[in-house]
């Protein structure tokens, strides 16, 4: 029998002749091997798919961000790395404590974070955004559906911490949170009007701070896990 003809036993004459037809007639076709690797705005590629994980988290991040803070860009060295510390690993990123008087950009330097992590284009983007004084509202009369909330979610700002009444109930509450996001490794970033603590190095206290508002038990649970970042500076709802 016969030898079957391949490409390969066809003289190279009669290839190329072959060839030059097939580029007359289907151009497309002739012009050779084509790369088949997706390129960074086709499906396949890694950029295609974190541009789409980007968009997914910018969108959430969207819904969580109140309307003031909707071109909050994070701008302090620290919380950009600690942003970025939880795009790449939350579990070991840890928690970070933006502390100072009102008005100094911490809400806005929070929800800049937040958004900083989204547009990094993370696995996962499941984020809630509260000040304690909500959270505590939601909580009562019961608070286990939103403690359980607070304590899953894998992203959580919790705001103003150390605002609002403190009670045996706000100090339970906020101490059941706090430990059960430190447990199960989950990032958080809190903000507080308050210094993490006042005391001068002869042990005197310069006024109140979380220790002495939120109680020994919960500011050493902080004091643990959490990078205070401190806010110094003018008021930016005054100058503005
Ligand atoms: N970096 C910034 N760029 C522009 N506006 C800012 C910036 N930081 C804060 N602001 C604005 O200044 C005001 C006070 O900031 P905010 O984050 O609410 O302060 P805090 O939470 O410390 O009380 C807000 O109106 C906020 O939008
Ligand atoms: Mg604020």
């Amino acid at each position: 029998m016969a030898e079957p003809t391949t490409l390969a036993t066809v003289r190279p004459d009669a290839l190329a002749h072959l060839m030059a037809g097939i580029a007359r007639r289907c151009p497309d076709v002739a012009r050779g091997p084509v790369d088949d690797a997706p390129s960074p705005d086709e499906p396949g590629h890694p950029e295609y798919h974190r541009a789409r994980r980007t968009e997914w988290a910018l969108s959430r991040w969207r819904t969580a961000v109140p309307p003031r803070y909707r071109r909050a860009e994070s701008t302090r060295p620290a919380v950009q790395a600690w942003a970025d510390a939880v795009a790449a690993d939350p579990e070991s990123a840890g928690s970070v404590l933006l502390t100072g008087t009102t008005g100094t950009g911490k809400t806005h330097e929070a929800y800049g974070a937040l958004r900083r992590i989204a547009e990094c284009g993370p696995e996962r983007y499941h984020v809630i955004a509260t000040t304690v004084v909500d959270m505590y509202g939601r909580m009562r009369p019961s608070p286990e559906d939103e403690l359980r909330r607070l304590t899953r979610v894998p992203l959580l700002l919790l705001d103003d911490l150390g605002s609002g009444k403190v009670t045996e109930w706000t100090e339970e509450v906020t101490y059941r949170l706090i430990n059960e996001r430190y447990n199960a490794c989950l990032p958080t970033i809190y903000t507080s009007n308050l210094p993490a603590d006042s005391r001068d190095r002869e042990g005197r206290r310069h006024g109140p701070d979380l220790i002495t508002t939120l109680g020994e038990r919960i500011a050493s649970r902080l004091a643990e896990d959490v990078q205070v970042i401190a806010f110094k500076g003018r008021d930016l709802r005054r100058s503005a």
